[in-house]
């Protein structure tokens, strides 16, 4: 879900080494939250989209549900579709009913396992439908395979406001690369909503401290691929709502005076000291479609669920 490679995704020990190294070296702390997704974090972010607190997969699902047959029509026939940040392919399972006769799937994530695992499932459950799984990080130059075959246009699908990752800047240069590797066709995107800070405070600091395992995942890999010695009962998951920047942030808070070391170099962290692993940025419907028009695409369609949690915008791509 996230940012570097394609086929050799930074998601490698050795990118998340140096990531983490220069996150540590820097002022104030902080890590990509693309490095969370290693097998036993895409698998706590899959029991995350299950928590009572975490609304936005089953909104977005309803959402994806009630108005398929609407989605497929913007989508269009024989499309080929690029799912960005795949994940356990749940969602894309609810379009393909709707959809006709689609051209490819092409499933992009940066957890290389978990992704060919799920592709070979999806694959096995609609026989007639060609999967093409990419590992590869989708925020850095991602190289799409050429056109498939017999396909009228190229449709991206980027469910579960991964997209709130980014910085507006950010998304924004994502936006305008989609405008390019989409020309022509569109983009489906699921995009998280401002709302009442309660509700998003809840859904990032769950009852069964899922969220925080997740947070704190990143550095028992750490100790896993790098042999680094991080005191995980020494850190704390700390997860806010910042209403300047409209985003949730996470960090991991150190519990007291200690160091830790990476690769052989140390750290030292003061008691309360932070790594800042997350921003998880939150749009109006304005705002969002605001943003896509900077990048060049064309707000056509938005559907949100009736409390208004979350919306899916189709984004027209203009031809070349
Ligand atoms: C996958 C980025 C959409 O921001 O809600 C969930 C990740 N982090 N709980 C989000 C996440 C903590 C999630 N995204």
């Amino acid at each position: 879900m996230s940012a570097a490679g394609v086929n050799r995704p930074e998601s490698s020990a050795e990118g998340f080494g140096r990531a983490l190294r220069d996150g540590l070296r820097s002022e104030p702390r902080g890590v990509a939250p693309k490095y969370f997704y290693d097998r036993q974090g895409s698998a706590l972010f899959d029991r995350i989209c299950e928590l009572p607190e975490y609304y936005p997969t089953r909104t977005e699902f309803a959402i994806l549900r009630q108005h398929a047959a609407e989605m497929a029509e913007c989508i269009g026939p024989q499309a080929e579709l690029i799912e960005f940040g795949a994940g356990s392919l749940q969602k894309i399972r609810l379009l393909l009913g709707a959809l006709q006769r689609p051209a490819r799937f092409v499933p992009v994530d940066i957890s290389a396992e978990h992704l060919h695992a799920e592709s070979q499932r999806l694959a096995a459950e609609h026989p007639g439908l060609l999967v093409l799984p990419l590992a590869g990080d989708f925020s850095a130059d991602l190289a799409l395979p050429p056109p498939a075959p017999g396909s009228a246009r190229r449709v991206g699908f980027f469910p579960g406001s991964s997209i709130g990752n980014f910085a507006p800047a950010d998304a924004l240069l994502f936006l305008r690369r989609c405008a390019g590797w989409l020309a022509g066709g569109g983009l489906l995107v699921g995009v998280d909503l401002v709302k009442q800070p309660a509700l998003l405070h809840a859904a990032y600091n769950d009852s069964l401290g899922v969220t925080a395992a997740f947070n704190l995942n990143l550095l028992a890999r750490a100790n896993r691929e790098l042999g680094a010695d991080f005191d995980l009962s020494a850190f704390h998951h700390h997860a806010f709502y910042e209403p300047q920047h409209q985003r949730i942030e996470m960090h991991l808070v150190s519990a007291r005076e200690q160091s830790a070391q990476v690769h052989g170099e140390r750290f030292d962290f003061a008691e309360g000291q932070t790594l800042h692993t997350e921003n998880s940025y939150k749009y109006t419907v304005a705002g969002f479609q605001a943003l896509a028009r900077t990048a060049g695409l064309l707000p056509q369609a938005v559907w949100t669920d009736p409390q208004r949690l979350f919306s899916v915008h189709w984004l027209g791509a203009p031809g070349a």
